[in-house]
């Protein structure tokens, strides 16, 4: 039976990142969630699906194929034969892609794939619902949370980097919230700290404090010394 270790928090609490470290550490795949979620909306955006209409949205999600192959110590997705890559990291994508999450038909699609993947190997799974609704059973389980203060500058810093930063601070931020308020409160599988799991909070900490705090707080046997 191959071992998952499941990480939720909101936008810019330092997910991806430590799940990158911890998955190299372990030698288990990095599985980005929030990806699938963002090739479910580029696609819907692609096809002027309306994403503002959830059964479009919902008729559509059955129709959306994607491959998976297990690759540089990640799962990689191809849609139409090419890997997304920056196509999903844009503006646009970030406004749309948490009103997409909401619609049902989505998450069980996707829900699905991330279930299926299990059968690559032992995988690190990043995402809002992993610890409550796609994994709630492994017993490695992490909720991730920063200040909101915190999450704007490391998001603003990643636009930087990208060269796509012409929004404000203020902007990032409200942004930012809004798509926690809609993860948040929707109606399926929304982001909330499960019971038991562990929380950290990264607002005063480095990336490898974080990635040390994971480690040690994996059942016994995961971390080969
Ligand atoms: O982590 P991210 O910003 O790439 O996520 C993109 C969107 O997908 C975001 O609105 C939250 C949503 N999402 C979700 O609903 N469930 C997940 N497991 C992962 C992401």
């Amino acid at each position: 039976m191959n071992r998952i270790i499941a990480i939720d928090g909101p936008s810019g609490s330092g997910k991806s990142s430590v799940s990158r470290l911890v998955g190299q550490r372990l030698g288990f795949l990095h599985v980005d969630s929030g990806a699938l979620y963002r090739i479910m909306t580029w696609q819907c955006l692609e096809h002027d699906i309306d994403t503002a209409n959830p059964e479009a949205v919902a008729a559509f999600a059955a129709k959306v194929e994607v491959a998976f192959e297990a690759r540089d110590g990640r799962v990689v997705y191809r849609v139409g034969g090419e890997e997304p890559g920056d196509r999903i990291r844009t503006p646009e994508i970030n406004a749309h892609a948490s009103p997409v999450a909401t619609v049902k038909a989505v998450r069980d699609r996707v829900t699905a794939w991330l279930r299926d993947m299990v059968s690559f190997g032992d995988l690190i799974v990043e995402g809002r619902d992993i610890t409550t609704a796609v994994f709630p059973d492994t017993p490695a389980r992490f909720y991730l949370t920063a200040s909101a203060e915190a999450r704007t500058e490391r998001r603003r810093l990643e636009e930087v980097k990208k060269g796509i930063a012409n929004a404000s601070a203020e902007e990032v931020k409200a942004s930012l919230l809004a798509r926690d308020r809609i993860d948040s409160t929707r109606k399926y599988a929304p982001l909330r700290k499960a019971d038991g799991v562990i929380e950290i909070d990264s607002t005063e900490l480095t990336l490898e404090q974080v990635v040390e705090t994971v480690l040690a707080a994996l059942p016994e046997g995961w971390v080969q010394a």
